[in-house]
C-alpha cells in the first residue's frame, strides 16, 4: 500500500471490495469432516443482550465463543478468526463471518437480540477536487480558546499526517484520562501522532489495514473540523488564504475504517471511540436509502454513544434534491445538510455572436480567450472519444444527475487523448449547478468549465441558431466573492421529509459543504505540480465537520452540558435569513419548465437553518433529552421490547407514553401531520434555562401544504 500512486485511484477503488472485505474473502479449504461444502459466509452483525448473560461464563467473550461454537459448527481452529470485532461499549455484541444458514440459526439463540448482515455504506463525498475556505473568524474562538483540548473523533478513511493541518505547534498534550492511541501500520509509523493527532487507529479486516488516507476523505474531514492554522494555503492559486479548522485547538482522533466503510467497522470505530473518551464524533458516512433504527446497526451504536455523553454528528446526505431522501435521522443524531458559499473561480466562454457566458473553472493556466475553435456536443458520459469529431474542438457535454458516476469516471482523460481543445459542462436536468462552483468532470490541468443551467440555456440558444458554432475559453484564475446569495441550500443536500420517524424534522441544521478548501493527502510519487496539499471538497461530508467544529466549541464552553443540549443549541440559534437578509434559498428547487426559478428552502432543505456558532455558544433556553426521552419515542414508533433491546437493554421493558407520540419527543423541532379531519395538535416541550439573563422564547411555525 505504501507505494500506491493516486494515478491508480480509479481502478484501486473498484478492486479494493473484493480484497478488503472480510465479508468477501472466500473462506479457507476446510477437511469438513461432513460431506459438504461450506456455504460462502458473510459478515454478520449479532446484537446480544448482554445483561442476560448465563452465570456459567465468566465473560462476555466466552459466551460469545460459546454462541458462535453451538450454533455455526466448524472445525475448532476455524473459530477464532471468525469473531472479527466484539462490542461493548456503545453496543453488545459481535461481529462474525456465518454462512445464510447459521446467521439464522443464531439469531434464534438465546441472548440474541438482532442480527444484521454486514453493509457497506458510503463516505457522502464525491471523489473529485472542488473548492474552498472556511474562515469563520467568529468572536466564539476567544471565548472557547479555540477549542483547546477537546478531542475530536473521526470515524472515516483515514488520515494523512503529515499535512500542516495536523502540526501540533503550541499545543499541550491530551489529557491524562484520555485512553485512545496511535496504532501504527507498514505504511504509518505511529511516531507521526502528536498534541494534535492524539489517536489513530484501523478498525476493519482485510489487506494491510492502516489509519493513512489512501482515499482522500478523512483529511479534509478532519482538517475541516480541527486542522491548525496554516498560511497561504490554496488549491494551486485559487482560493489562496490561511486554512484552519472550525476549532482549530481542538485535536483529532481517527478511526479509520478504510478505503470501503463497512457498518461492522464502523461500530467497532464507535466503540472504541467512546471508550477512549472522545468528547464529539463526526461521521460523514451514509446509505443509499434510510433503514429503521432497529435495522442500524449505526444508528444503534450513535445512540450508546450518545447515551454515554458524546454528541455524534452526521452527513445527512448527498441524495437531494429528491425528497425523503435524508439518512442518519434519529433524534440521537445530529444531522447536517449542505450549503454554498459566496465564493466562486469565475472563467469565460465568448460565442462566435460576441456573447459572454461566465462559469466556474480551477483550470490552472491563464488564458485570453482570443483562439475561436468549434463547438461540438457529446454525452458527457461517453466515453469512447474519438479525434475525427472532437479534434481541435471545444466539446459541450450535457451533465445530468443521472449520469454523475459516469461522467465523473469517464472524463477529461479520454478527452485528452482524443485531442479536444476544452470542454464546457452544461447542466441541463432538473437540478441547478450553481452550487458546484467546483466542477465534476474538469480537472486542474484540462481547459474546461461549468456552466450553470441558465447560461446553458443561452448557449444551447446560440448553437441551435447557428450552424457553425464557434467560442472560445478565457482563464483568469481567480476567486471571487460572488454577487450570488448565500448561503443557498445545495442541491445534492438529502431532503426530508424523514422516511424513519417522519415526526421528527430532518436535517437539523445546514453548514457550508461547496467549495470546501482543506487538507488532502499528498502521493509522494506524484511530480509536485500534480500534488495539492490543499484541495476544493463539497458534500454533506464537508457540512458535518464544521457542526462537529462547532459543537467542540460549545463543549469547550460548557464541559456539563449533554448532547442534548448541544444539539438545541445548534438548532434554535440558526439562521434562516441568508447575506441579503432574506429567506435562505433551495438550489435545488428548480422549474426547467421556463426560467431557471430558485425559491425559498423549506425546513425539510435547511431544517432549523444554516449554523451560526457565535449565538450557539449561548442560547439561553435548550431542550434536553436522554437515554429514556429516546425508547420512550421509539416505543412511540411501536418498536417492539425486542427491538428496543437493540438500543437500551435496561429501558426496553419499562416504557412511558409520550404525550402527543412521537412528535412528543422533547426536541427542538417537530412535523405534524393533519388529516383534514382534526385541525388542533397540542405538543408540550419543556426548556432548561441556561443563561444568566431573563428568556423568552418565540417559534416559528411553517405550513407546508401538499407535502
Ligand atoms: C485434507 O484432505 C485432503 C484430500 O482428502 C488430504 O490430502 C489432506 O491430507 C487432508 N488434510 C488434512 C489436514 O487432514
Ligand atoms: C518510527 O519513527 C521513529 C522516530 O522517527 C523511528 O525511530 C522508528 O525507527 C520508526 N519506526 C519504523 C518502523 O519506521
Ligand atoms: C429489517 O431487517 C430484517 C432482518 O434482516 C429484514 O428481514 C427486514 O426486512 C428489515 N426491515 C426493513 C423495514 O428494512
Ligand atoms: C493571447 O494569447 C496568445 C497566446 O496565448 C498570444 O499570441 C496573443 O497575442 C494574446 N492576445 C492578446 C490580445 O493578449
Ligand atoms: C402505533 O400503533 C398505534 C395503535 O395500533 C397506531 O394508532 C399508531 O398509528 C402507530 N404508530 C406508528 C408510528 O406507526
Amino acid at each position: 500500500m505504501t507505494s500506491l500512486p493516486f494515478l491508480l485511484y480509479l481502478p484501486l477503488l473498484l478492486l479494493l471490495p473484493q480484497l478488503s472485505h472480510p465479508g468477501a474473502t472466500p473462506e479457507p479449504k476446510q477437511n469438513l469432516t461432513l460431506n459438504m461444502k461450506p456455504e460462502p459466509s458473510s459478515t454478520y452483525i449479532v446484537h446480544v443482550h448482554h445483561l442476560a448473560k448465563p452465570s456459567h461464563f465468566a465473560t462476555l467473550g466466552h459466551w460469545y465463543t460459546s454462541m458462535v461454537a453451538t450454533h455455526s459448527p466448524r472445525p475448532v481452529a476455524d473459530h477464532s478468526t471468525r469473531i472479527l470485532f466484539t462490542y461493548d461499549t456503545v453496543l453488545h455484541g459481535f461481529a462474525v463471518k456465518l454462512t445464510g444458514d447459521e446467521a439464522r440459526r443464531m439469531s434464534d439463540a438465546e441472548g440474541v437480540s438482532g442480527v444484521h448482515e454486514d453493509r457497506q455504506l458510503h463516505y457522502m463525498t464525491t471523489r473529485t477536487p472542488g473548492f474552498l475556505g472556511p474562515d469563520p473568524g467568529f468572536g466564539a474562538w476567544r471565548d472557547t480558546d479555540f477549542g483547546d483540548s477537546v478531542i475530536i473523533g473521526f470515524v472515516d478513511s483515514g488520515i494523512w499526517p503529515e499535512s500542516p493541518s495536523f502540526s501540533d505547534s503550541e499545543l499541550g498534550p491530551a489529557r491524562p484520562s484520555w485512553r485512545g492511541k496511535c496504532v501504527g501500520a507498514e505504511d504509518f509509523n505511529a511516531s507521526l501522532c502528536n498534541n494534535k493527532l492524539v489517536g489513530a487507529r484501523a478498525f476493519y479486516d482485510g489487506l494491510s489495514p492502516t489509519p493513512r488516507d489512501w482515499f482522500g476523505h478523512g483529511t479534509p474531514v478532519a482538517s475541516t473540523a480541527a486542522g491548525s492554522e496554516v498560511r497561504d494555503a490554496g488549491f494551486h492559486m485559487f482560493a489562496r488564504g490561511t486554512a484552519r479548522g472550525v476549532a482549530p485547538k481542538a485535536k483529532i482522533a481517527m478511526y479509520a475504517t478504510g478505503v470501503m466503510a463497512w457498518t461492522s467497522s464502523i461500530a467497532a470505530a464507535i466503540d472504541a471511540a467512546v471508550k477512549d473518551g472522545v468528547d464529539i464524533l463526526s461521521i460523514s458516512i451514509g446509505k443509499e436509502v434510510p433503514l429503521p433504527f432497529y435495522n442500524d446497526t449505526v444508528s444503534i451504536a450513535a445512540f450508546g454513544a450518545e447515551r454515554a455523553g458524546v454528541l455524534v454528528v452526521f452527513a445527512g446526505g448527498n441524495h437531494g434534491p429528491k425528497a425523503s431522501t435524508v439518512d442518519n435521522a434519529a433524534p440521537w443524531m445530529t444531522t447536517v445538510g449542505a450549503v454554498t458559499v459566496d465564493r466562486m473561480f469565475p472563467a469565460k466562454l465568448n460565442l462566435g455572436d460576441g456573447t459572454v457566458l461566465t462559469g466556474h473553472s480551477v483550470y490552472t493556466m491563464k488564458a485570453n480567450g482570443t483562439n475561436m475553435v468549434p463547438l461540438v456536443i457529446n454525452p458527457c458520459s461517453e466515453k469512447t472519444l474519438t479525434p475525427d469529431r472532437i479534434l481541435g474542438k471545444i466539446v459541450v457535454c450535457i451533465f445530468s444527475l443521472e449520469h454523475k458516476d459516469e461522467a465523473q469516471d469517464g472524463g477529461i482523460d479520454s478527452l485528452q487523448r482524443a485531442g479536444a481543445a476544452g470542454l464546457v459542462q452544461v447542466y441541463i436536468s432538473s437540478w441547478s449547478p450553481d452550487d458546484l462552483s467546483s466542477d465534476l468532470l474538469l480537472g486542474a490541468f484540462f481547459p474546461g468549465l461549468s456552466l450553470s443551467y441558465t447560461a446553458g440555456q443561452n448557449l444551447r440558444a446560440y448553437m441551435v441558431s447557428e450552424p457553425y458554432p464557434v467560442a472560445s475559453l478565457s482563464f483568469a484564475c481567480e476567486t471571487v466573492i460572488n454577487e450570488n446569495r448565500a448561503p443557498m441550500v445545495a442541491s445534492f443536500s438529502s431532503r426530508g421529509p424523514n422516511l424513519v420517524a417522519p415526526e421528527l424534522l430532518k436535517p437539523d441544521v445546514i453548514a457550508p459543504g461547496a467549495n470546501i478548501l482543506a487538507a488532502w493527502p499528498v502521493n509522494p510519487l506524484l511530480p509536485e505540480f500534480l500534488n495539492s496539499m490543499y484541495r476544493l471538497s463539497y458534500g454533506t461530508s464537508m457540512a458535518t465537520p464544521h457542526v462537529a467544529g462547532v459543537a467542540a466549541l460549545i463543549k469547550k464552553k460548557h464541559s456539563n452540558w449533554t448532547p442534548a443540549m448541544i444539539r438545541s443549541a445548534l438548532i434554535t440559534t440558526a439562521a434562516t435569513l441568508d447575506n441579503t437578509g432574506r429567506e435562505i434559498l433551495d438550489n435545488g428547487l428548480i422549474d426547467t419548465s421556463d426560467n431557471a426559478k430558485v425559491s425559498s428552502a423549506t425546513p425539510f432543505a435547511a431544517g432549523a437553518g444554516h449554523v451560526r456558532p457565535q449565538l450557539a455558544m449561548d442560547p439561553g433556553l435548550v431542550y434536553d433529552a436522554g437515554a429514556r426521552d429516546y425508547v420512550d419515542f421509539l416505543r412511540a414508533l411501536n418498536y417492539t421490547t425486542e427491538q428496543l433491546r437493540l438500543f437500551a437493554p435496561d429501558m426496553a421493558t419499562c416504557t412511558r407514553e409520550l404525550p402527543g407520540g412521537a412528535a412528543g419527543l422533547n426536541y427542538p423541532s417537530f412535523v405534524v401531520f393533519f388529516d383534514g379531519r382534526t385541525d388542533v395538535r397540542t405538543l408540550t416541550r419543556t426548556v432548561t434555562k441556561v443563561s444568566q439573563e431573563p428568556e423568552s422564547e418565540s417559534s416559528d411555525v411553517i405550513n407546508l401544504d401538499g407535502l
